[in-house]
């Protein structure tokens, strides 16, 4: 499975001693890129639990559509 995410920050985020989880002592990253708190994880990646392999989805307003997978090709490359 993989994921079609649309990002628009244009920075870093620096992490810094705010960022650690109180209870759990550490700073969870988002890998999956559906957290409203990116780059943070808030456990939105329980969605992707169920996506099938070689499946390439796009998340929209909370809906889950499978699309097909778009590629480009460097044309100077
Ligand atoms: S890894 Fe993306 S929300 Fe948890």
């Amino acid at each position: 499975m993989t994921r079609l995410v649309e990002l628009d920050a244009n920075g870093p985020r620096i992490v810094d001693p705010d960022d650690v989880d109180d209870e759990k002592g550490d700073v969870a990253v988002c890998q999956c890129g559906l957290s409203a708190s990116f780059p943070f994880c808030d456990g939105t990646h329980r969605r992707t639990e169920d996506e099938a392999d070689g499946v390439t989805y796009v998340y929209d307003d909370g809906e889950r559509e499978a699309v097909e997978r778009i590629v480009t090709v460097d044309e100077d490359g």
